[in-house]
């Protein structure tokens, strides 16, 4: 079969099946061809409880397939390959978070969306990269626990000076990677483009930025705007995208090794065997887990916008 053969029969089926296909944007180009909805975390969170469709297929990663099912617990949730995790959100425990809480029992914790339906459980409110400035800013307390993801949380530290924000040490291992010196000499290599980066990458490489933002927020930036290239400092297909959306513009990738081998585990056949009722990891939350993580997740999109 061919790929248009394999999109075909992927369009032809979801329609059978009352499928509704969610992607991440740090899906393989002909993965969002065949989705009804592509975006960012937050856009994909707010999406998730909107949807009409009896089955919703998360082609991303777990935590993302998981916020869906609490969004909408009488659907059933498919994520698209059952090895997609994110290192991150394995990073820290329930058990964890509630012995942090003890020491500061007068913060508000304030997570990532990046974590366990679980750990979600022990939290206040959730933020995503394109939400966690504008929330954290309307939080009433000043007094913010900010996990998991420390680069993303100093990012949020320097745009709301007047708060006090503990982190913890935690992020994404392949944003973090990205070094000072990798962005020094992509800049130089291409002094003509803009360096647009993720909020996951460490703090010297984010100074070094023209322009920081979530996926979504990255891709809009570049096609508004009027300059021609871009050095692009999140996970590389990104840079694909863009450079499908704008022929005319030049993307350039900050590093080769911005590459999540998770978000990256979905092929287009599993996409296909998962619409044929035959493939992915269906999700299960207990009622209790839903009720409690949910609320932080209702928070965010109530506090979001
Ligand atoms: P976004 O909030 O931009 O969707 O980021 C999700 C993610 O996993 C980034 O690594
Ligand atoms: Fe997780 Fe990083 Fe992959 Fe995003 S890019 S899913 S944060 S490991």
């Amino acid at each position: 079969m061919t790929i248009r053969e394999v999109q075909d029969e992927i369009m032809r089926l979801k329609k059978e099946n009352d499928i509704c296909i969610l992607a991440h944007s740090y899906q393989a180009h002909e993965i969002l061809e065949v989705a009804d909805f592509t975006g960012d975390s937050y856009a994909l969170s707010k999406l998730a409880a909107t949807v009409p469709n009896k089955t919703v297929l998360m082609c991303g990663v777990r935590f993302m397939a998981e916020t869906v099912k609490m969004l909408s617990p009488e659907k059933k949730v498919i994520l698209s390959s059952p090895i997609a995790g994110c290192p991150m959100a394995e990073q820290m425990d329930k058990e964890l978070i509630e012995a942090v809480k003890l020491k500061y029992p007068d913060y508000t914790v304030v997570a990532y969306i990046n974590t366990t339906a679980e750990l979600k459980t022990v939290c206040d409110v959730c933020v995503t990269s394109s939400s966690a400035v504008k929330i954290v800013k309307a939080i009433e307390n000043n007094n913010i626990l900010f996990i998991p993801d420390c680069n993303l949380g100093a990012y949020v530290a320097s745009q709301v000076p007047e708060k006090n924000i503990k982190l913890l040490q935690g992020g994404c291992p392949i944003h973090a990677a990205v070094t000072k010196r990798e962005a020094e000499a992509a800049k130089a290599a291409y002094p003509n483009a803009e360096l647009l980066v993720h909020p996951e990458c460490v703090p010297p490489v984010v100074a070094l930025a023209d322009f920081v933002g979530s996926t979504t927020a990255i891709m809009n930036y570049a096609k508004n705007s009027d300059k021609k290239e871009f050095i692009i400092g999140t996970e590389n297909s990104i840079a694909e995208h863009l450079q499908y959306e704008c022929p005319d513009k030049k993307f350039y990738l900050l590093s080769q090794a911005l590459m999540c081998r998770n978000m990256k585990s979905t092929t287009l056949i599993d996409v296909l065997n998962c619409v044929k009722g035959d493939g992915g990891d269906e999700i299960f939350l207990d009622d209790e887990t839903i009720t409690q993580a949910r609320k932080c997740i209702d928070k965010m999109i109530e506090m979001g916008g």
